[in-house]
């Protein structure tokens, strides 16, 4: 057949696509178990640095991350609504966020800033507990920013309110201004203030422009400069989490035990 005929040249990027198809899906099917294994350690390496196990980019194994994760937290599933423990769901198996999307596990979420549609019947929470005591308690959170949602945890002392830590580990906001919300030096302004107010509001917000030192300032942190609609984002978010169709009645039933465990 001549290379310049018609049939030669489609029969050649036939070939060509058909090579390159198998060659995409047989790397995509092998490589999903190491991908779903990664997006684990990477959950669990966010916990531990929110709880303050792990420095900021620390370098640290694989088996390490699974090693102190399974020494150091312990994962409970809870009723959103009642704020109790549903101990009869698989917490290590239990996936919050395809929870959300079933309308079998979750349910419409009533008005909010934080651009959430549907909220999961239960919900993930993560604590560290050392010697019997709970330390932290590693709460999901998740909202809209300006161009993506935003996924990641807050950290609280066994107060319920002192912030011991903030991080995200997904989203979609411009690198270098919305992004920002990755920098460590932001998000250690964060660290020792307090989430709610005298009377258990949500009271932590970010402003526009500094704001004091903790003991000065407690309920508000600097804004992200030329990002002044993902920190809103950020603020309506955590505001929700820590509000009465989030981790409110949780946490209320912790304060009324008078501990964290
Ligand atoms: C390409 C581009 C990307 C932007 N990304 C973000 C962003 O991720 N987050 C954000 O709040 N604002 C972002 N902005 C800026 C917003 O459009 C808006 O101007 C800004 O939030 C106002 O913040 P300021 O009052 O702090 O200047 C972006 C603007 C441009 C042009």
């Amino acid at each position: 057949m001549r290379q310049d005929s018609n049939a030669y040249i489609i029969g050649f990027a036939t070939a060509v696509c058909l090579v390159c198809s198998i060659v995409v899906s047989t790397s995509a099917v092998a490589l999903r178990e190491r991908q779903d294994r990664n997006k684990v350690l990477d959950r669990q390496t966010q916990v531990l640095v929110v709880a303050g196990l792990l420095e900021e980019g620390q370098n640290v194994s694989p088996e390490d991350v699974e090693s102190l994760f399974d020494e150091h937290i312990q994962i409970r599933v809870i009723n959103l609504e009642t704020g109790g423990y549903e101990d009869s769901i698989e917490s290590s198996t239990y996936d919050q966020r395809k929870a959300t999307k079933d309308p079998s596990a979750s349910r419409a979420a009533p008005a909010n800033n934080a651009g959430l549609t549907r909220l999961p019947d239960n919900a993930l929470v993560y604590q560290r507990v050392e010697d019997d005591a709970v330390q932290s308690l590693i709460l999901p959170i998740e909202g809209k920013g300006l161009w993506s949602t935003l996924y990641g945890f807050i950290a609280l002392a066994p107060d319920t309110t002192t912030i011991q830590g903030i991080t995200f580990y997904e989203h979609g906001e411009t690198p270098g201004l919305g992004g920002e919300v990755d920098n460590p030096t932001w998000k250690a302004l964060w660290v020792g203030r307090q989430a709610y107010d005298s009377d258990w509001a949500p009271a932590i917000e970010v402003i526009k422009g500094a704001a004091g030192p903790v003991a000065e300032d407690p309920y508000r942190v600097d804004g992200l400069s030329g990002s002044t609609l993902t920190a809103r984002g950020v603020t309506n978010l955590v505001q929700f989490w820590l509000g009465e169709n989030g981790f409110d009645p949780y946490l209320e039933r912790l304060r009324a035990e008078g501990s964290g465990s």
